[in-house]
């Protein structure tokens, strides 16, 4: 009887600790996606998308740092994508697989909203697809504005993150545990 009651906790243990792993991820992202977006709208309609590039450049770091709070001591987080701006969001190997599959898709033709991959050391990480938004093509589309541009080749001359369509997959952003 003992021993039947251990395995129970043990697998319960098992099993809860699956899903708080994916739901404090999932909250984590969201609480990412918007914090950096209300900080990013917030700076463009107070001083335009010029000035918002920089802000983004110094600033995106510490906004989702503040965002996670005390989360920091349990994962690691960023955005990653198949054409990055700031080579520091590269790609890591576990990345390349999903990047290769979301690559050209619109949301529309994704049906999977997030992912969980398990690395090697037994960590996981969980990943959500960004797609464009509107607001996203003044510094990601086809037409962006020749002020805008200048100032992202001037921080980002490597940047390949222009070129996207409205709805097209942009990059993930991901949860690891540490
Ligand atoms: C005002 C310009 C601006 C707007 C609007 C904007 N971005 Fe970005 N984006 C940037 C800059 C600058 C970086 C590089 C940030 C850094 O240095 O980490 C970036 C980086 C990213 C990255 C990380 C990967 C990479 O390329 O380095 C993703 C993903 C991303 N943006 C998605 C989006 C999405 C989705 C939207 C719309 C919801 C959006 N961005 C709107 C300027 C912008």
């Amino acid at each position: 009887m003992k021993f039947i009651l251990i395995v129970l906790v043990t697998l319960n243990f098992a099993f809860a600790q699956k899903d708080n792993f994916e739901n404090e991820a999932k909250a984590l992202a969201t609480d990412l996606k918007m914090s950096l977006m209300k900080n990013l709208s917030d700076k463009i309609s107070k001083d335009g998308p010029v000035e918002a590039i920089p802000f983004c450049h110094a600033n995106v770091k510490p906004i989702a740092k503040e965002a996670a709070k005390d989360r920091i001591s349990k994962f690691e987080f960023g955005r990653t994508s198949h054409k990055v701006r700031n080579e520091a969001n590269g790609p890591q190997p576990w990345a390349l697989k999903y990047l290769k599959e979301f690559e050209g898709k619109k949301k529309d033709e994704v049906s999977q909203t997030s992912i969980v991959h398990r690395l090697e050391n037994g960590k996981r990480v969980y990943m959500e697809p960004l797609f464009v938004e509107a607001k996203c093509l003044l510094c990601h589309g086809n037409n962006i504005s020749e002020n805008v541009i200048n100032k992202i080749q001037d921080l980002y001359p490597k940047d390949k993150a222009i070129g996207f369509q409205l709805g097209e997959f942009r990059g993930f952003i991901w949860v690891r545990e540490k």
